[in-house]
């Protein structure tokens, strides 16, 4: 009975005890990370690593989601440049109110619809699409700012014949274009299911944690220990075996097809991939589509088959890419120091990647711009590396 006793007084001891260890080592985010006390936020990380943080802010993924600003739309829209035709009475027009944008559809002048531009999915580098909050769900917008045709063209799925209003953004976008969003799911119908999204804890862009997994406990530790040199509770990265380190990108880039049985924004390095999805991950079809399926694409090439890289051997998704050529001619260099060319093709602008990483038109995301019907293709370089008829096709 008394060892009893002895043994729930310690007990509550060390219940007090920890507790105020806890209040003592404050938590670098304040306990405000949507996330949980275990992310200590981007924000943390620029005190001890200035130059990633800084150069980070350049990249498509730090960009890849935001509110949007009036100043950053104004880029893309003027007078000449600011509407999509569905009819020859019938049209969607970008219209400044108030200092914000509105994407408003009008039929014989009259407007039958007008919803704001508020939040922005994609960098823009390719495309920038667009949704509106209504009853905390996200609905995307008619029109897509098509970034390599410097126009305004119809959302990429969306019929020809009209504009439409009502698609619902589901948190699996934000899994891939953003850090974290909550959601809670709610009937619609007898057999169907949405999702509402707490706008209050979205938190855009690719951030820092998204990819090295929480890090409060890392903060903490160099926090108090700024003399220690070798990083504490962090998933050194370049330890993990080949097929972890490709699982980090491939989260994100082996497309969206795939049957997913977790949240994404519950995967951290170390973790295996495959765990999140149903058992049929990586068949990702024969001929996988170049949007979004780096993942497969690569694995379908010698290099990748015959060699140990990662996407690491040329990407350094700590910096921006543009211009950047002469990096990945030298990552295919660094294994094929004088490639085997019968034909003398290489050697005028030694430009590998336009030859064996050709563009290629995606055959999942199709736009097009309305009224005439026309589709517009959507160009990415293939990661299947290899030898294509023609040399540049
Ligand atoms: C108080 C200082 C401090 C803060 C704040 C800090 N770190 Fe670190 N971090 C270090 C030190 C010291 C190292 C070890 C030396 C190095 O690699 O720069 C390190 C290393 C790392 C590594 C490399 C691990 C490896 O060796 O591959 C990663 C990744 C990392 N930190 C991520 C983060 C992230 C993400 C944040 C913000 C959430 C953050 N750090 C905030 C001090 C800090
Ligand atoms: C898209 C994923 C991704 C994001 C986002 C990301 N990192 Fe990394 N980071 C990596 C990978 C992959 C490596 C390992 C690279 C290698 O193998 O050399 C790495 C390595 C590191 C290292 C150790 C090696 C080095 O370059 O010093 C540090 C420190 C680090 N990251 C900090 C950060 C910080 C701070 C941020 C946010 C500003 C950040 N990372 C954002 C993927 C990412
Ligand atoms: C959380 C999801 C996510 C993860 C993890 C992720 N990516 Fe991405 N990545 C994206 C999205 C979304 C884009 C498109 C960004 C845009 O332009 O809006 C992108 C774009 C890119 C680009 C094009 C960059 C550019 O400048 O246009 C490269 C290269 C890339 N990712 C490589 C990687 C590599 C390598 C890793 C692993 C270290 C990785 N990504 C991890 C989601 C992710
Ligand atoms: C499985 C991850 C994934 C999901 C889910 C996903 N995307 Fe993407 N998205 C990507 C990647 C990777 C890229 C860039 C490279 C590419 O196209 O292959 C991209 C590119 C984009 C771009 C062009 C960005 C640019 O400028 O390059 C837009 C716009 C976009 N996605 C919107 C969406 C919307 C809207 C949804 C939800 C309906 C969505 N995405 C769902 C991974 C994803
Ligand atoms: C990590 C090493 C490595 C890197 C980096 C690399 N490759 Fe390879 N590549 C290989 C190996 C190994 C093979 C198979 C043996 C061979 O054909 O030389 C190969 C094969 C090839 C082939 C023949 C493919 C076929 O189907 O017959 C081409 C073309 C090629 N690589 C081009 C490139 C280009 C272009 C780059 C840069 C974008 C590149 N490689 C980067 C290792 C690499
Ligand atoms: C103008 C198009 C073109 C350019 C530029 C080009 N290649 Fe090739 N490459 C080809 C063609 C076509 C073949 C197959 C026919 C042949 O062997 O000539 C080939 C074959 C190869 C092979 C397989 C033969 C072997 O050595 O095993 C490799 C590897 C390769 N190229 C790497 C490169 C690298 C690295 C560069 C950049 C320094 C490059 N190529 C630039 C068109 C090109
Ligand atoms: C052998 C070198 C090499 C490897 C390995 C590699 N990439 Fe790339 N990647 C490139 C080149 C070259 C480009 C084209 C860059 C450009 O056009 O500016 C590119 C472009 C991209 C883009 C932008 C798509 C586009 O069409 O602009 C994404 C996303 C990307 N890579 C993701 C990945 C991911 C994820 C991995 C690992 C699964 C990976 N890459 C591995 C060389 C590589």
């Amino acid at each position: 009975m008394l060892h009893r006793k002895a043994l729930f007084v310690v007990i509550l001891l060390s219940a007090v005890v920890i507790f105020f260890v806890q209040c003592l080592t404050s938590n670098p985010s304040n306990g405000n990370d949507p996330r949980g006390r275990f992310f200590a936020g981007a924000n943390s990380c620029i005190t001890c690593h200035k130059d990633i943080a800084s150069s980070y802010l350049h990249t498509n993924h730090y960009k890849t989601s935001g509110e949007t600003t009036h100043d950053g739309l104004k880029n893309f829209i003027n007078a000449s440049n600011n509407k999509v035709y569905y009819e020859d009475s019938a049209l969607v027009i970008l219209e400044e109110k108030t200092s914000r944008f509105y994407q408003t559809y009008k039929m014989y002048g009259n407007v039958l619809r007008s919803e704001p531009l508020d939040i922005a999915i994609g960098s823009a580098e390719k495309a920038q699409t667009y949704a509106y909050w209504k009853n905390e769900q996200l609905f995307q917008l008619p029109l897509t700012f098509f970034a390599s045709r410097q126009a305004w063209t119809n959302s990429p799925g969306y019929p020809p014949r009209m504009p439409y209003f009502n698609r619902v953004i589901l948190s699996r976008c934000f899994e891939c274009h953003a850090s974290y969003v909550k959601k809670t799911d709610f009937q619609t119908g007898p057999l169907e299911m949405s999702e509402k999204l707490a706008s209050s804890s979205l938190i855009f862009g690719i951030d820092c944690e998204r990819c090295h997994g929480p890090a409060t406990s890392h903060v903490e530790f160099h926090q108090q220990n700024p003399n220690a040199t070798e990083a504490k509770f962090i998933t050194v990265i370049k330890t993990l075996n080949r097929q972890r380190q490709l699982d980090i990108c491939a989260a994100c880039h082996s497309g969206n097809d795939l049957d997913i049985q977790r949240s994404l924004f519950a995967f951290k390095p170390g973790d295996t991939l495959a765990n999140f999805y149903f058992p049929h991950f990586g068949n990702g079809g024969s001929e996988p589509d170049v949007h979004g399926k780096q993942m497969q694409l690569l694995q379908a090439s010698k290099c990748f088959q015959q060699s140990k890289m990662t996407c690491s051997s040329c990407h350094n998704t700590h910096q921006a890419e543009e211009d950047k050529l002469e990096i990945f001619i030298a990552s295919c260099n660094a294994c094929h120091p004088s490639p085997n060319h019968k034909m003398q093709v290489a050697t005028s602008g030694k430009n590998c990647i336009d030859c064996h990483m050709p563009l290629q038109v995606s055959r999942s995301l199709d736009f097009n711009n309305g009224k005439e019907r026309r589709s517009i293709p959507y160009l990415l370089r293939t990661h299947r590396i290899a030898v294509y008829p023609g040399g540049k096709e």
